[in-house]
């Protein structure tokens, strides 16, 4: 029998026209999701879920339910859900027809596909924005206010993704977002929370004004949020597309608000803008084929290169996990010490290596090769900590996001992460428009070794330039197996996304754990820096901290590690979202 994932399902409270609870119900037997008619959506909320399941029953796509979940999210799901950020999108199409004069960019012959909508910076950045006259980092300047922004790529991704692919009309997708910002949505009590620690933490972090309170800052759980300027917005965007948003009246509001303030984007950055199609990262590993994020995402090389190295060095670990765990040392503390090791060499490649593709040549191909990684992971200690201080990149001989995962009953697959960086991004709202701004531009290495929000550091490859994308973690992701999709998978949490990517398919593949199991799990991370330090959620047992703390790593519990959203085909077709978030997944038959 399919298992019904109806977790969390209680927050569901539509109002209006699309007030429905819907309810669940226990599907029909099936281990191809074709041969049933089954869809599934593993969502960051219980609204952009019962709206991709709409749009899926009325016959759209797996591309139509992810615009119209797109657009849904940048109201019931302000802290990342966006018009004023940007994203990724990772696509499996074997049955979609690919739209009217489009280049193909696929994969060899693989149906896959890999939308960058991603924020460029304004044509007025420059290397050293970020730094005083004395070329130190002027504190938070990159990640508050006005000069915090990219020139945003959502409304831009979702209009691309359905010029090639949609199947119903854009305005009709565009209605539910609509009617949630026109008549309301019931706040939850993490929105809440969120926005109540992200008011306080932007006090006095800004030299100009902020207007984040005055949109957001009485949000009370239980409680109806309407946002009329929101839908005025998307009332233009579902008549108008695009041109609205980059030449329109929007991008004049956007503009006017900008520039008013000490803010960097223009009309000229909004009329640049593209996204683009890019050939997604595709790796081998265990029978499957990976298919994730290319640059200017880190996250595809980084995932691929942790699979490989971890397979590589399977059997080696296995034998020092007897001899260890006979002197009493945990399974889980084993394996948090062996995942560690792999991701010091993985983050030091990506400080180095990684930025954008149009800026900087990326040895993708290279970095993700079996020689390269076998050469890589033969340095990994089995037994003791890597130096961190000389821990350097490898050689190559030649030169509050979120995310959703949708599967359509023909097969279609669509992996989407899109963000503002942090949660609410920059605190500026586009006053009229009514939608918050990211503060994308502190993922560009502000100075040399100078760590971001995140921690992570960079050089030159992600040096801050006009009209480049800055370096991302984002990493949707599809893994197939014979040519068919066995795994959607993502997950928010800045440079935690790509260890808990990583973890989330060696837990259904080495581990074979179920969907759910496999994205509740406990996770860990490192990152190269801070060094030797380990990162956690959920709390970890008492043995396997001493025993990490006695091998040498310092410990450090996230309050954040991700919010994975999984789709899984195995025998049955399963869909599982977080327990650390308010995400909803459900398996459905299309009729
Ligand atoms: O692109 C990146 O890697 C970051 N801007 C993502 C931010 C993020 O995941 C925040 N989520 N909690």
């Amino acid at each position: 029998m399919i298992k019904v994932n109806a977790i969390r399902l209680g927050v569901l409270g539509l109002v209006g026209s699309i007030g429905l609870l819907f309810s669940l119900s226990v599907l029909a037997n099936s281990a191809s999701p074709n041969s049933a008619n089954q869809a599934a959506v593993a969502m960051p909320d219980g609204y952009s879920a019962h709206v991709a399941k709409q749009v899926l029953l009325q016959g759209g796509n797996a591309v139509d339910a992810a615009v119209a979940a797109g657009f849904v999210l940048a109201v019931t799901y302000p802290e990342a859900g966006n018009l004023g950020g940007g994203g990724f999108m990772t696509l499996f199409t074997p049955t979609l027809s690919n739209a009217k004069n489009h280049t193909p960019q696929t994969s060899e012959t693989l149906p896959v596909h890999f939308l960058d909508y991603r924020e460029k910076a304004p044509k007025a950045a420059f290397r050293d924005l970020y730094l005083d006259q004395s070329k130190n980092v002027i504190p938070y300047r990159s990640l508050v206010g006005y000069q915090a922004s990219g020139v945003p790529g959502t409304v831009m991704g979702l209009w691309q993704a359905h010029q090639r692919f949609g199947s119903l009309p854009w305005k009709q997708l565009l209605q539910p977002a609509i009617e949630l910002a026109e008549q309301g949505f019931t706040v939850s009590k993490e929105l809440e929370g969120t926005a109540q620690w992200y008011q306080n933490w932007i006090a006095n972090k800004s030299s100009t004004p902020l207007n984040f309170s005055d949109y957001f800052g009485d949000l009370k759980t239980g409680e109806t949020f309407k946002q009329p300027l929101l839908a005025k917005t998307l009332t233009r965007i579902a008549n108008q597309g695009v041109d609205d948003f980059y030449q329109g009246t929007t991008a004049k509001q956007l503009v006017e608000h900008m520039q008013k303030h000490d803010g960097l984007i223009t009309l000229a950055d909004m009329h640049a803008y593209e996204a683009k199609w890019r050939v997604p990262v595709v790796g081998q590993w265990q029978n499957r084929t990976v298919v994730s994020a290319p640059p200017p995402s880190s996250g595809g090389v980084a995932i691929v290169q942790l699979l490989k190295m971890k397979q590589q060095l399977q059997s080696q670990f296995d034998q020092a996990l007897i001899k260890a765990q006979k002197e009493g040392v945990p399974e889980q503390a084993m394996k948090a010490h062996f995942y560690a090791e792999l991701e010091k060499r993985v983050y030091a490649d990506r400080a180095h290596f990684l930025g954008d593709p149009d800026f900087v040549t990326v040895p993708v191909n290279e970095l993700i090769s079996d020689d390269y990684l076998t050469k890589r992971s033969q340095s990994v200690l089995m037994d003791e900590i890597s130096d961190s201080e000389t821990m350097r990149h490898g050689k190559i001989e030649t030169p509050e996001t979120t995310h959703f995962s949708i599967m359509d009953a023909n097969g279609n697959a669509v992996s989407n992460t899109y963000t503002l960086n942090m949660p609410f991004g920059s605190g500026v709202v586009i006053p009229e428009a009514g939608f918050l701004m990211n503060n994308e531009m502190d993922d560009f290495s502000t100075k040399p070794g100078v760590a971001n929000v995140f921690g992570v550091v960079g050089g030159k490859a992600n040096e801050v330039a006009p009209e480049k994308r800055m370096l991302s973690s984002m990493s949707p992701t599809i893994v197939l197996k014979d040519n068919v999709v066995e795994m959607v998978v993502g997950t928010p949490g800045g440079s935690t996304i790509i260890t808990s990517v990583f973890q989330t398919i060696v837990n259904v593949v080495d581990e074979g754990m179920s969907a759910q199991q496999a994205v509740d799990a406990p996770r860990v991370h490192h990152q190269l820096l801070p060094k030797d330090q380990i990162a956690y959620n959920p709390e970890l047992p008492a043995e396997t901290k001493t025993a990490l703390e006695l091998m040498g790593y310092n410990l450090k519990k996230n309050n954040y590690m991700g919010d994975v959203q999984l789709i899984l085909n195995q025998a049955e077709l399963s869909a599982a979202s977080d327990v650390r978030g308010r995400g909803v997944s459900e398996v459905f038959s299309v009729p």
